[in-house]
């Protein structure tokens, strides 16, 4: 299978922010999951350098055109390697063969009888680069850019774009994988139910110079979206090189939902017009917004790629960006969220799973892995296991097409909640007490390690030098490039006798947060300042501490809880009576409770745990163990002291 998976090419009049980042990390994750499953893949980036905007912000430089694109061009291509990105080719479409490659292809149509002379009067976006129609303005402005469009009326060449409406209908709606997610498809729809104008391509010189110029008019450069769309064909070297007979029947873009109109129906009726067939699929995105407006640079509340790169590292902004949005809708981004996907679902979660397995290798196993035991010795938790994996696979497979990477995420944090759970039951450190368990030990350390092995596999496209590492430190280093997602789910194939690397680290905490740049000026002023009851920086004011209400309590019953092994049901008086749930089941006896005075927090939102109400949470220190198990002790009061009493 072959597949060309692009980004958009982003526009050089200013500085690449986490809205270009986010699409480049989506399409070169794609990218890198389409190798891993043996296709043949090629992943196009790049610049769109010429129009009006590009020549303004030249100006406002101080630069000519020239220089001004060849210094942010290059600051693009730049922050590509810092977020590991693994493009084959990044075109701009200053490039020669660009140029005339648009050149050609503006002649063909032309030739064809589709492009014609013309006057016309309209509502410019210049944000846009494209006439407005009235009906897409809200109060007379650009929704997206929040500026009235310019009134302009000239003489210019356009293209019969009206002529391929009724193609495109019918080409959208017997290909339901055209436009993805449904809700764009729908759109488009719907927005093709009215008729479609002729598309305005061309802008006089005596009015814009930094174009491309017609080929059948020196008076005229093309408008910028006829030369940019061209890119997705120059860079595979059309119209007759081997990479584009071999690549353009599988082309899929990627894209925001504000170029939508350009991708959805400029792009497939211009395909149409030379004759050439219409790409795969289109997959659009929503937005980045800081407080509900758009990352942007014309606002200024951007956040920039480095920035976050510098503290937590390349693989947590990966892993952020890709969990936190649902894929086609709109996401929020705020400093406290990736700083606690960073320690909860990395440092904590991910990170001490594998080096509390390492760290049980290499005690138990002499730092090898294990010989294995046989089938017949599997117990149901390694069977629970060994279908988990198998689920988690198919699941990952399925999402991870169709673009939906937190639900591939989230398949595979639940294969690893269920790895901590299947150590804490199996305690390998109970098992290494007892020479008859011996065989016991060995299968669950190589379960453990193969399992790592796998989530590896399956975490190389979206954070790839996380998945390298936990090969390297699984001595697989040298199998792991060319390892397929087949070897997923294949129990048994992770050679024994492989020395592990006990020290690696994985995801150092992180305990400072990173702001958000301000803007400069504007209504966004307040995007950043932080909200009454935020914890900023990991530093609590007094008030936000006392606000926690800590109380003593007498625990005056304990029973274990149906169908959980860490869990107890406490009853407490505090002074009065209250429910709590506590997952304390493997360190206390429910006896051993009875009459001891804990500490509590009070005014913790009830919760549900098992179907049983918990009205607070009881305070225990917790220390990891040498041997890979958890040490656990409550808090409690020393002297006598009434229930109920507050501490503070
Ligand atoms: N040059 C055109 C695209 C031509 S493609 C043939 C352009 N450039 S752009 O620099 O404005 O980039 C727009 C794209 O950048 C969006 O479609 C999206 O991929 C990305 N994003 C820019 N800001 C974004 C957010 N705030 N949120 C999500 N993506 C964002 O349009």
């Amino acid at each position: 299978m072959t597949t060309y998976v692009t980004t958009p090419i982003y526009y050089v009049n200013a500085m690449p922010h986490l809205g270009h980042a986010y699409t480049t990390i989506v399409t070169d994750t794609y990218s890198r999951y389409k190798r891993l499953c043996g296709d043949d893949v090629r992943f196009q980036t790049g610049t769109d350098e010429h129009g009006e905007k590009i020549a303004e912000a030249a100006a406002k430089a101080g630069e000519t055109p020239r220089q001004y694109v060849d210094r942010i061009a290059a600051t693009f291509k730049e922050t590509w390697p810092l977020l590991t990105i693994s493009q084959d080719y990044t075109i701009r479409t200053t490039d020669p063969d660009h140029v005339q490659t648009v050149q050609d292809i503006l002649q063909l149509v032309h030739d064809r009888g589709d492009i014609y002379f013309s006057e016309y009067s309209g509502l410019y976006c210049q944000g846009c680069e494209r006439f407005l129609t009235e009906k897409e303005l809200v109060d007379g402005k650009c929704p997206d850019h929040q500026v009235e469009p310019k009134a302009i009326s000239e003489q210019n060449y356009f293209f019969r774009m009206s002529k391929y409406q009724d193609w495109l209908i019918d080409h959208i709606k017997t290909h339901p994988e055209f436009i993805t997610p449904e809700r764009y498809r729908n759109e488009v729809l719907s927005f093709l139910s009215e008729p479609l104008e002729d598309l305005c391509i061309s802008r006089p010189t005596a009015r814009l110079t930094w174009g491309i110029p017609l080929p059948f008019d020196s008076n005229f450069v093309t408008y910028v979206w006829f030369d940019a769309l061209i890119n997705y064909l120059t860079g595979i070297g059309y119209p007759d090189g081997a990479d584009f007979e071999k690549y353009w029947a599988a082309a899929e873009h990627v894209i925001a939902k504000d170029i939508l109109k350009p991708h959805a129906i400029y792009w497939p009726t211009m395909l149409q017009a030379m004759g050439l067939a219409p790409y795969k699929r289109l997959h659009v995105h929503g937005y980045w917004n800081v407080d509900a407006t758009k990352m942007s640079k014309s606002i200024g509340n951007v956040v920039r790629p480095k920035e976050l790169v510098d503290t937590y590292g390349v693989d947590t902004v990966r892993y952020f960006v890709l969990r936190e949005m649902s894929f086609g809708l709109d996401s929020s981004f705020s400093a406290d969220a990736i700083l606690t996907r960073h320690n909860a679902d990395l440092a904590n979660d991910l990170g001490n799973l594998f080096s509390r397995s390492l760290t049980m290798i290499d005690k138990y196993a002499q730092g090898r892995i294990p010989e294995r035991g046989t089938v017949a010795m599997f117990t149901p938790d390694d069977r629970e296991l060994i279908s988990a994996m198998a689920s988690m696979v198919a699941q990952y497979r399925e999402c991870m097409d169709d673009f939906k990477f937190h639900k591939a995420l989230q398949a595979i944090w639940e294969v690893i909640s269920l790895l901590n759970r299947y150590i804490v039951s199996n305690a390998p450190w109970e098992l290494a007490k007892d020479a008859r368990h011996e065989e016991r030990l060995r299968m669950v350390l190589c379960h453990l390690a193969e399992a790592l092995w796998m989530i590896a596999l399956v975490l190389k496209p979206i954070m790839p030098e996380t998945a390298e590492k936990m090969a390297t430190a699984l001595g697989m280093k040298d199998a792991f490039a060319d390892t397929g997602l087949e070897a997923v789910g294949q129990w048994g194939e992770l050679p024994s006798g492989l020395g592990i690397d006990k020290g690696a680290q994985l995801f150092p905490r992180v305990e400072k947060r990173v702001e958000v740049a301000l803007p400069a000026t504007g209504k966004q002023q307040t995007a950043n300042k932080s909200q009454p009851g935020m914890i900023e920086d990991g530093v609590l004011t007094f008030d936000q501490f006392k606000a926690v209400e800590l109380r003593v309590a007498e625990i005056v019953a304990a029973e274990k809880v149906a169908k959980s092994e860490r869990l107890l049901k406490l009853t407490v008086k505090a002074p009065e009576e209250r429910t709590i749930v506590a997952g304390i089941a493997l360190h206390y006896s429910p006896e051993a409770l009875i009459g001891q005075r804990v500490l509590i927090v009070a005014n913790l939102k009830p919760a549900k745990l098992m179907g049983i109400l918990s009205h607070g949470m009881v305070l225990a220190a917790k220390e990891l163990q040498a041997d890979g198990s958890e040490k656990l002790v409550l808090a409690t009061v020393a002297g006598s002291i009434a229930n109920g009493s507050r501490v503070a």
